[in-house]
């Protein structure tokens, strides 16, 4: 398979056609953005851990039953994935209080949140994403309500999952961000789901495993990233 054209470019992945109809290249770059991207880097090794851990993400959600975009690796940082018809939402999943529920609602940060709770973003950077609800994700033709009930199911499955399995890796799960789309008739998962795309605390001490260390200057980004990862990819109990 040989990469053509760039298709495009987003703050932290590149999207390009192949020779082969479908099949498209997302490459994780080592750039990294945050505040609708009024903070921006280049953390060199950033785009690896992403696609290392998305990766292993998409195959194990494969293997408990979830379709995602993956096909395959390519080289590091660097995966093959199906081209999906893309829904502009962002699908975010919270089990814990953080983050911009925490400033824009009364919640404590840290307020576990069970049942958790789904916030369903535009994806629009000239919007610069506000909250939708389900009533205008059916006005503005975004999604139907079989697929957005469809989506909903399977963001709050995905986080049974990936709650389970960082959890005993003594990693609490506090929020992550899904993005699906369509192709031939069904909803995939799309996207990545990384240390940019999830906010992560160590069980025992609180801190930040997550893009939140480079947010908020909490320390050293691509030390946490590669620790994160390996604790991801080792099995329970083998790396701290
Ligand atoms: O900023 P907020 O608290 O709403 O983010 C919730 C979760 O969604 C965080 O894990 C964050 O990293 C992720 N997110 C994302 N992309 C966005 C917005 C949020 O991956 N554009």
């Amino acid at each position: 398979m040989k990469q053509v054209d760039l298709l495009y470019t987003g703050k932290a992945k590149s999207v390009y056609r192949t020779d082969e109809p479908g099949i498209y290249i997302m490459k994780f770059r080592d750039d990294i953005t945050a505040f609708d991207g009024e903070k921006k880097d280049t953390l060199s090794g950033k785009g690896r851990y992403n696609a290392e851990v998305s990766t292993f993400f998409f195959r194990y959600l494969e293997e408990n039953g979830i379709r995602t975009h993956y096909i395959r690796s390519i080289e590091p940082g660097t995966i093959a994935v199906r081209g999906l018809e893309m829904i502009p939402l962002e699908v975010i999943v919270r089990n814990v209080a953080a983050g911009s529920i925490v400033r824009n609602y009364p919640f404590k940060e840290g307020e576990p949140l069970d049942p958790p709770v789904i916030v369903i973003d535009f994806k629009s950077d000239t919007h610069h994403d506000p909250m939708l609800n389900d009533d205008l994700i059916y006005a503005l033709n975004l999604a139907t309500p079989e697929e957005l009930d469809q989506i909903k199911a399977t963001a709050l499955a995905i986080n049974d999952i990936l709650r389970e399995y960082l959890d005993a890796r003594g990693i609490t799960l506090v929020d992550f961000k899904l993005e699906f789309g369509r192709y031939n008739g069904e909803i995939l998962v799309g996207d990545e789901i990384s240390m940019d795309s999830m906010r992560l605390w160590d069980k025992e001490t609180g801190a930040s495993l997550d893009k939140d260390v480079y947010r908020f200057n909490k320390g050293d980004v691509m030390e946490t990233y590669a620790g994160v990862a390996k604790r991801i990819l080792s099995p329970p109990g083998e790396s701290v």
